[in-house]
């Protein structure tokens, strides 16, 4: 396994779309995995393929808390399914957008049909964290970031300050 440079925006990178895979073979598996170590490094709940400069519907999470035993989940191809009308506000973060938050509102619950890392088809039901942690990182593969979800004004504001501090050098630019 290898911990692959995050992107941190505002990075054209991180606006583009990915395109499904054709299945889970190794090469994905190992993205997959990859991902995962990327996101424990930073340290994350959550990472998309695009935050590594990968094109490609994959996805990785694990909402466990710090005291429980790991929970990883890695996605390829995830599709929204359903969502509850019921929503909910949280304040989201994101490893492309560091030391920024923003509360955003999404469904509360989810159900999201996706590859695992054995290619084969499955299907989750999420609510709390790990249903806002789904839509965020499903969000990445359309180019979409949580601070496309708040006011232009909130959104210019950490977007300003993220380049500046890329420029500053006090971020990794990648
Ligand atoms: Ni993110």
């Amino acid at each position: 396994m290898a911990i692959l440079p995050i992107i941190v925006a505002p990075d054209p990178r991180l606006k583009a779309a990915c395109a499904p895979v054709p299945e889970v073979d190794a090469k994905v598996a190992r993205l997959m995995d990859d991902m995962l170590e990327t996101m424990y490094a930073a340290p994350g709940i959550g990472l998309a393929a695009p935050q590594v400069g990968v094109h490609k519907r994959v996805i990785v999470v694990d909402t466990a808390k710090p005291d429980e035993a790991a929970r990883p989940l890695k996605l390829a191809n995830p599709e929204l399914i359903a969502t509850s009308d019921e929503v909910k506000s949280w304040d989201e973060g994101c490893l492309s957008l560091p030391e920024h938050y923003a509360e955003v509102v999404r469904p509360a619950r989810v159900a999201v049909r996706y590859l695992d890392e054995h290619n084969k088809k499955r299907e989750i039901e999420a609510d709390g964290v790990l249903a806002v942690c789904l839509q965020h990182e499903m969000d990445h593969l359309d180019g979409v970031l949580f601070v496309d979800h708040v006011s232009a004004l909130k959104r210019n504001m950490i977007l300003r300050k993220l380049r500046k501090a890329k420029k500053l050098g006090t971020l990794a630019a990648e």
